[in-house]
């Protein structure tokens, strides 16, 4: 198969006749790149799926332009998101709302009877949006359980041979996928937290609750797709307590077993370690900035799964579980399959 083709953000006549050809087209938003395809037609939104491995069962989100596109589709319209829309679309928010039954393909909701819906802020993508004069799906241009991209170069060394192209607006801003609000309960819900948090939504609405499984790893979750391994590099990854800062004992233990060490962290932090030459670094901030540390994260997971020889573990760095750091911490918390380094461990 032909390798896809990187589009600039000021030309996107190809990527319009693709769209409307029933194409797969990946472009940029200010989260991660999203795998675009014609939401109204049925094949299309079928290759996403198969072009990214993804489990049938997991609904797709709807990007639009501007708020009236929401109107042939939303079926009760709760009165705050009125609001909501104003204060944060475009921006880096995923509203869910009752579906009127037979507006979409059944694929897009994974025949569920509500759908999810953004604005992207991103002029490239509105554009081709309104171009292309179609909604479109755009789950994250990744293979399924791989952390989603925040480049072009990321979204070709993973879908390269599947897509037309990418639209190529550069590393994207924020680095983290969108919050996700259900709107069709009673306080809204969050579903995945993103770089809106509950305190920026309550602000403007009011109460909002948190999804328990966001908590509590017992519960399940309410969103189909956060039930899956994701952000997972093919390398062990470990998370070192942010009360506990215990690098050095980390180091020592994986030296002692002869292992290839990589250090995912500020730069504070990793300048200050006593490491050997072969250890790899790769920096998510100077000095431990969050919204920083948000908008590397996934390339610092890529970038040490690939380097050779291969890595053994690679040592992440934790933040407190509050405002930003819920949604650092819960990408960080997957990619780790929640392991902490524990001092006095093997
Ligand atoms: O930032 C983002 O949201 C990116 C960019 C490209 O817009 N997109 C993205 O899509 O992250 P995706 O498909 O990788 O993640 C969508 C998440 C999944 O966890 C999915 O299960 C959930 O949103 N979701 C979508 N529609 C839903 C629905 N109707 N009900 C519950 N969860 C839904
Ligand atoms: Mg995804």
């Amino acid at each position: 198969m032909t390798q896809g083709k990187k589009w600039e953000g000021n030309d996107l006549s190809e990527a319009i006749k693709a769209i409307q050809a029933g194409e797969l087209v990946a472009f940029p938003t200010e989260t991660v790149y999203g795998l675009g395809a014609d939401a109204t037609n049925s094949e299309a939104v079928k290759k996403v799926f198969k072009a990214k491995g993804r489990p049938l069962d997991n609904p797709l989100i709807v990007h639009i332009a501007t708020p009236s596109d929401l109107t042939p589709y939303v079926l009760n319209f709760p009165k705050i998101a009125e609001r909501i829309m104003a204060h944060f679309w475009p921006g880096p928010l995923t509203l869910i709302f009752d579906l009127i039954p037979g507006t979409l393909p059944p694929e897009v909701t994974a025949g569920g009877s509500t759908c999810s819906f953004r604005i992207p802020k991103h002029e490239a993508t509105l554009e081709l949006i309104r171009k292309s004069g179609k909604p479109l799906v755009g789950p994250s241009a990744n293979t399924s359980g791989k952390p989603s991209p925040t480049t072009a170069d990321h979204v070709l060394h993973d879908l390269g041979e599947r897509i037309s192209g990418v639209v190529d607006g550069g590393q994207t801003e924020v680095g983290l996928e969108s919050t996700v609000l259900d709107l069709t309960v009673n306080p809204p819900m969050i579903l995945r937290p993103g770089a809106v948090t509950p305190k920026d939504l309550e602000k403007i609405i009011g109460e909002v609750g948190l999804d328990p499984h966001l908590m509590n790893e017992t519960e399940k979750p309410k969103s189909p797709g956060m039930k899956y391994k994701h952000y997972a590099p093919s390398v062990e990854v470990k998370m070192i307590d942010f009360n506990r800062q215990n690098w050095q004992e980390a180091i020592a233990s994986a030296r002692i077993k002869n292992q290839r060490i990589g250090i995912l962290s500020s730069k504070m932090i990793s300048d200050a370690l006593p490491l050997a030459e072969d250890v790899v670094v790769f920096n998510l901030s100077d000095t431990g900035e969050l919204d920083q540390s948000m908008h590397q994260l996934f390339s610092g997971l890529r970038y040490l799964d690939q380097v050779t020889p291969k890595l053994d573990i690679i040592f992440i760095e934790t933040f407190k579980e509050e405002e930003l750091g819920i949604a650092y911490m819960n990408r960080v918390r997957k990619s780790a399959n929640q392991q902490y380094f524990i001092s006095g461990e093997e």
